[in-house]
């Protein structure tokens, strides 16, 4: 079932001619792990890029280590997933809804990130806050609820920090949603794994593709009126 979706999201993304990304997609399940072809977008925030369109009133709060149970029955992670919230290593902020929580998304200070999928470790620098794993139940999706949780951890830290995270680019409606938030993407990174040989390409964003970026994401602006095309891009 899960192969199938995959294969289906490949064939809906080549009818839209994004071919590198289907290639990317399917690679991922070749096996004998012969080829492997994935890229990301680190995408970076600071709260003065929010606009007050992008603040949600939707209640959120800090998930304790009680809740761990709950966020387990939400969405299936490996067990030590959930320890960085009841060792103190990340917080979580989470909605709610009729007592089930219904969204959530991770959160750490501390510099740098490693990120496990493709091993490597991220540096942001001491006011950089890193954001992972967000999920929303499907049947409460483009409600604003992740928008919610967003908000929830920019005003729990505050001005000071700048946000970061990993986005898949075959991951069409996180990059749209981070994009449309304020997010800029400052670095692409690219690894291609062939025959156990791995070559990984960190480099910043090539400014020239966002027009063509945003309009493959249909965004012709982000939060706060500013144009995601290059020139507005370049603020800091
Ligand atoms: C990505 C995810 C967290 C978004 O949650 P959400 O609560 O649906 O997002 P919101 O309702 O707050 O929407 C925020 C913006 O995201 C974009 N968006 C959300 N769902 C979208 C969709 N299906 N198609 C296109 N854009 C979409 C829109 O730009 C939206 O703003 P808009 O409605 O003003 O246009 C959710 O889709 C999810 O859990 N996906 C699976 C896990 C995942 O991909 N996590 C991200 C890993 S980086």
């Amino acid at each position: 079932m899960f192969l199938v979706e995959k294969a289906a999201k490949a064939w809906r993304l080549c009818r839209h001619h994004y071919y590198l990304e289907a290639v990317s997609l399917l690679t991922r399940y070749v096996p004998g792990g012969i080829l492997l072809f994935k890229r990301s977008y680190l995408v970076r925030l600071k709260a003065k890029w929010i606009g007050a369109e992008q603040k949600w009133n939707l209640p959120v709060r800090l998930a304790t280590g009680a809740d761990i149970g709950r966020l387990a029955m939400l969405v299936d992670r490996e067990r030590g997933h959930w320890e960085a919230l009841r060792q103190g290593r990340a917080f979580c902020v989470i909605a709610e809804s009729d007592g089930n929580i219904i969204g959530y998304e991770f959160c750490h200070m501390g510099g740098s990130h490693y990120e496990q999928t493709l091993d490597y470790r991220f540096d942001v620098g001491p006011r950089g806050a890193w954001c992972y794993d967000a999920y929303v139940h499907p049947s409460y999706r483009q409600r604003g609820v992740w928008r919610a949780i967003q908000t929830g951890i920019t005003e729990y830290l505050g001005n000071s920090y700048e946000f970061y995270a990993l986005v898949d680019f075959t991951n069409h409606v996180s990059l749209r949603a981070h994009l449309t938030r304020g997010s800029r993407i400052a670095r692409r990174f690219t690894e291609i794994d062939l025959w156990g040989f791995r070559f990984i390409f960190n480099k910043p964003f090539p400014k020239s593709m966002l027009p063509r970026l945003a309009r493959r994401l249909r965004i012709t602006e982000v939060a706060g009126g500013a144009n995601i095309l290059p020139a507005a891009a370049d603020r800091t």
